[in-house]
């Protein structure tokens, strides 16, 4: 057996389970025995979540690219490790070996040596999904240096915070990038990010749309002039800088209840492992397999399930550059039946989005290779998940439904394709290693089943996150403070009968807009950035499509054309702050909000008003102004 962790049997997954509760240590350090470790550890787990302080493979000493090319290398050097297909299909799509890839990250990490990058420094990458983004990000853990990357679609001030917060000497972008029928300046949106970013002494460029760009001399430089330099010195090898087991590997930014997105950290050992566990057991990977996850890196699904849980299982992992409606909405069935693809992983909305399109799409293509579909990123709803069933997989595919956040590293709660039983709209099982709990209000666990609660996790898994980057106060307060001793998700969570996960959503103020994270704090500072904006509140309500659609309601004070204009400046100045993943749905303009005498927005009531539940919003007499709900009502879009 190529994975000789991998859970094949319902039996052996009961019995993985209670040895991970049982005896988690000598159960990870099996695991961690089938790695490439320069050093093993002297200790697999130190913990506490008062603090909270979590350590993972204390003492090892490793390279997590050794674990995802060296030993690949060595083993089978043109096993494909990335196949790209490009966002036009009439371009061609590439493919790199294990021993391409190799080189190709070895030579990256010299640029990045000889442009002074150094163990421990933080790296910002702006790119498209192009292979060079993988590259990078390997090159990057290869010297040692913590890569922070920005998804494309995040605008200039985004970026400016994210490179302030960590602090990046080195930014890694594209003159720019192709989705669908769109051309993104990636480099220029660089430029203005830059502009109030003193710590960026380089940016490397690489071409890919050939749009004009600036280069500002002494720190702009191209990627393709860089490498051409190494490869006139022969160099394709790069000695792998040697990190201790929690030295940081990465830092994702991510949204949370308050105003400023926080950049989630990860290390090196216990989030290789966890990426590496979860892929080979959720999916079932067998060599040979081609996985196509259609995330974009810039999140973590791409870093976890197309970069370094595939990579260090030796997989072919099928990286997309474009999007599933362009050119047309068969593009992903073109893909699969290109490539011959046979692990299908993508979000409840490009279903719902695709189911929109009717079969016809499908029409003519051969599926007949997918083995395995799985769904991330938000509940997916019973119509969605039979469709997916019924004309992708062919009612003859497991359908993995994998819960799991930025801060978890990896899948927590999913069946194992094939192994354990799926059940609609269900994330059923925690993974080994996994403890979920419920709790109610006030903390309290709830035991038994055939209930619902908060879902919180009561023991460390090797990947979870360890700190909030610059900042470990924020992580103990957002993530260990609410309940003692359990790791909070912010997710509600079912526990039906059997035993089964179903997750409900956040019950935060975060919304899940189309399987993305927006912070409604977030959301309403940059819609008060607006200069006609007196105030601004945000909710979540069902949207068919991106399964939360976004709600302000917003106090204007003088709309100078007509409402409509006002609406596009406003959003305007959300793309310009956040991008315009965050942009609202809905705007309506309001004389007052709902608030409590202490001043406190009471957005229980506003959510029920944009979800159209006007017969039961509660009791509103404590209100300060009860009148304006009727307003608001009245006005409803
Ligand atoms: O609410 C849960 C939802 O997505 C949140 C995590 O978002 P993010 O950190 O951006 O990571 C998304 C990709 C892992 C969770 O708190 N979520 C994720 N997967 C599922 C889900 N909700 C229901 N079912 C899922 N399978």
């Amino acid at each position: 057996m190529p994975y000789p962790y991998q859970i094949t049997t319902p039996g052996a997954y009961q019995d993985a389970y209670q040895k991970s509760i049982d005896t988690p240590e000598k159960f990870w350090g099996e695991i961690a025995e089938n790695f490439r470790w320069q050093k093993k550890w002297n200790e697999v787990l130190q913990w506490n979540f008062k603090e909270p302080r979590i350590e993972w493979f204390r003492g090892a000493k490793l390279n997590i690219t050794e674990n995802c090319l060296d030993r690949w290398v060595e083993k089978q050097p043109d096993t494909p490790a990335i196949i790209w297909e490009p966002n036009d299909p009439a371009e061609a799509s590439r493919t790199l070996t294990y021993i391409e890839l190799y080189e190709k990250v070895c030579q990256f990490a010299q640029v990045l040596r000889d442009n002074g990058a150094k163990r421990g420094d933080r790296i910002c990458i702006y790119m498209p999904m192009v292979p060079e983004l993988a590259i990078a990000i390997l090159a990057c853990a290869r010297i040692g240096a913590i890569h922070s990357v920005v998804f494309g679609g995040f605008s200039s001030q985004s970026i400016a915070d994210r490179i302030k917060d960590a602090q990046c000497n080195i930014v890694v972008t594209a003159d720019g990038g192709f989705r669908g029928n769109k051309t993104i300046p990636l480099k220029e949106i660089v430029d203005d990010a830059l502009a109030t970013c003193p710590s960026v002494k380089k940016v490397i460029v690489l071409t890919r749309t050939g749009i004009p760009v600036s280069m500002m001399k002494d720190r702009d430089i191209w990627w393709e002039d860089e490498i051409e330099k190494i490869e006139k010195k022969g160099i394709n090898e790069f000695e792998p800088e040697i990190m201790d087991a929690e030295d940081m590997l990465f830092i994702l930014y991510t949204s949370g209840s308050t105003g400023k997105p926080k950049g989630v950290v990860h290390t090196c050992a216990g989030y290789m492992v966890w990426t590496h566990y979860t892929f080979v057991n959720v999916f079932q990977y067998q060599p040979g397999d081609i996985h196509f996850c259609t995330a974009d890196i810039g999140w973590i699904t791409g870093h976890s399930y197309i970069v370094y849980g595939p990579l260090s299982a030796g997989a072919t992992s099928l990286m997309f550059e474009g999007v599933p409606t362009w050119p047309d909405a068969g593009r992903f069935w073109d893909i699969v039946n290109k490539h011959k693809v046979n692990i299908l992983y993508t979000a409840p909305t490009a279903i719902r989005s695709l189911m929109g399109f009717g079969t016809k799409p499908i029409e003519g293509k051969n599926l007949q290779s997918i083995k395995v579909l799985g769904t991330v990123g938000e509940p997916i709803n019973e119509e969605a998940w039979h469709w997916y069933d019924e004309y992708i997989g062919k009612k003859k595919c497991p359908i993995v439904d994998t819960w799991w956040q930025t801060e978890t590293g990896g899948i927590l709660i999913s069946n194992l394709a094939g192994v354990t039983k799926s059940k609609p709209t269900y994330a059923t099982l925690p993974l080994p290693g996994v403890q979920p709990v419920l709790v109610d209000e006030k903390g309290n666990i709830i035991e038994g089943n055939g209930v619902s609660g908060n879902l919180c996790i009561r023991f460390p898994w090797p990947g979870m996150l360890r700190t909030t980057y610059g900042d470990h106060e924020r992580c103990r307060t957002t993530y260990f403070s609410t309940y003692e001793n359990l790791y909070f998700t912010g997710d509600g969570c079912l526990r039906d009968e059997e035993g089964k996960y179903r997750i409900t959503g956040r019950v935060d103020d975060v919304l899940n807009v189309s399987g993305h994270r927006i912070g409604t704090a977030e959301l309403e500072n940059a819609i008060n950035m607006h200069t006609g904006v007196v105030e601004s509140a945000i909710v979540g309500y069902p949207h068919d499509i991106k399964g939360q659609g976004i709600y302000a309601f917003v106090i204007f004070n003088a709309i100078h054309t007509d409402e409509n204009h006002t609406r596009q400046d406003i959003n305007q100045t959300v793309t310009k702050i956040i991008g315009a993943i965050a942009k609202p749905d809905k705007i309506q303009f309001v004389s007052g909000l709902p608030k409590t005498r202490s001043g406190k927005i009471m957005r229980r009531i506003l959510r029920k008003i944009a979800e159209g539940e006007l017969q039961n919003l509660g009791d509103t007499t404590t209100l300060l102004d009860p009148l304006v709900v009727d307003e608001i009502i009245s006005n409803r879009l």
